[in-house]
């Protein structure tokens, strides 16, 4: 078990329903895209790798997991990346062949044949040796041309390549952190990257299904939705939650276990009960908490002291929360108003704290709804995540 990793597919706790939602629907004879929706840190990576490590055992199902923020940036860079990935979730479907250079030679091959199915040109392939000789790696070969424009076209023949090997297998391409796709967006030639992404959507073919998933949920929701390219309608959302209370206690067990501090579920309800079923929340106070120590006392430390996980967590979402959201210093404001409330706060309330006109604040909040900081409720808007909200309570004033 490790902080921040996504779980091993042996140590995931739960989640099943998840999973077997997910799978259900990429073995369909409908060949549904699904979008997987959930805040951050709420567990979506450690679904999508057993789906992954589910999915691998089926020999004739290429299954393709491809993380669109680790891998953003130049477009050459990035397109490339997402050819190897493809390219090499494929390879690992072709067998052993016997001898080292037997196997080098089969994939050169099986590789090509499946680049001239589909007549797709400027991209090649490339073996290079690794350190021992069982080991190489197979490096995709694109020529790309002078001119940013061109990068929609390789953009469409890098996934052409999918629609290729799917003429034999099952494809399933899994893209993580989706919503990063849009920095492509600078580039001339991808200006319009989700018209260009919607196109593939359609022209996939029936034995591809893409899995793409985000931590910026109004960000994904919004994207998917935007009425010109109305993604949406290809995809089926799966939005994934808290973890209920058996699990959590059972998940806050297993890391005090691995600290070999044994078990103890009193203290793992209350951990329960102060940050909820968010499974990395429950890691941080399990890997904090000392024995014989209030888990109470435990929270506070880990959101005021300038070591602390929680604190310097928060500090990181809101940091780069309002960066992402136009509007400064008035951001911050709002949120300290409503992190002091209970329950939330309308205009009229956040204005009359701060000593404003209700109309003004509407472009704020509805920027800080953008971000996932803010939700609507039944009183008003409210700080979504609770430890947020703590974190700015206890170390405002
Ligand atoms: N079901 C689970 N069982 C055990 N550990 C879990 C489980 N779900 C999440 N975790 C742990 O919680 C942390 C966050 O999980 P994960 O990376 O899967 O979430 P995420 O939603 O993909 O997060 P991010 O927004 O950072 O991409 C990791 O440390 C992971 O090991
Ligand atoms: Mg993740």
């Amino acid at each position: 078990m490790q902080i921040g990793k996504p779980a091993p597919p042996d140590e995931i706790i739960d989640r099943d329903n998840e999973v077997e939602s997910i799978l259900k629907r990429l073995q369909s004879k409908i060949s549904y895209n699904i979008a997987v929706t959930g805040h951050r840190r709420i567990g979506k990576s450690s679904i999508l790798h057993k789906v992954l490590h589910i999915l691998s055992r089926d020999e004739k199902s290429v299954v393709v997991y491809f993380d669109v923020q680790k891998n953003i940036g130049e477009p050459r860079t990035f397109l490339t990346s997402l050819q190897a990935a493809i390219f090499n979730a494929f390879v690992k479907k072709l067998g052993r062949f016997g001898k080292t250079k037997a196997r080098a030679s089969k994939i050169a091959s099986s590789i090509t044949d499946v680049l001239s199915s589909k007549r797709i040109k400027g991209i090649g392939i490339q073996i290079n040796p690794g350190a021992i000789p069982e080991d190489f790696s197979v490096m995709p070969r694109i020529e790309f041309e002078q001119k940013e424009a061109a990068y929609a076209k390789i953009f469409e023949m890098v996934f052409s390549t999918a629609n290729a090997i799917a003429e034999k297998n099952r494809v399933i391409i899994i893209l993580d952190e989706f919503q990063e796709i849009m920095q492509l967006k600078r580039y001339r030639g991808l200006k319009n990257i989700l018209d260009l992404f919607r196109g593939i959507i359609q022209e996939r073919h029936k034995n591809v299904s893409f899995v793409i998933c985000g931590s910026r949920v109004h960000l994904l929701r919004t994207i998917l939705s935007d009425g010109r390219s109305s993604l949406f309608s290809h995809f089926v959302e799966l939005s994934v939650g808290e973890m209920d209370e058996k699990n959590s206690i059972l998940l806050f067990n297993e890391y005090l276990a691995a600290r070999g501090l044994g078990q103890n579920s009193k203290i793992a309800k209350e951990a329960f009960e102060l940050v909820g079923g968010q499974p990395y929340y429950l890691m941080v106070l399990a890997e904090a908490w000392e024995p014989k120590k209030q888990i109470a006392d435990t929270f506070v430390d880990s959101l005021t002291l300038s070591v602390g996980a929680l604190r310097l967590y928060s500090e990181y979402v809101l940091a780069e929360d309002v960066a992402a959201a136009q509007g400064g210093p008035m951001l911050r404001s709002i949120l300290a108003v409503l992190a002091r409330s209970e329950g939330g706060l309308g205009y009229a309330g956040i204005a009359r704290s701060l000593g404003a006109q209700a109309s003004e604040l509407v472009p704020y909040v509805s920027e800080l709804i953008k971000t996932d900081l803010l939700i609507k409720t039944k009183s008003g808007y409210a700080i979504r995540d609770r430890i947020i909200r703590q974190y700015l309570r206890l170390n405002l004033d």
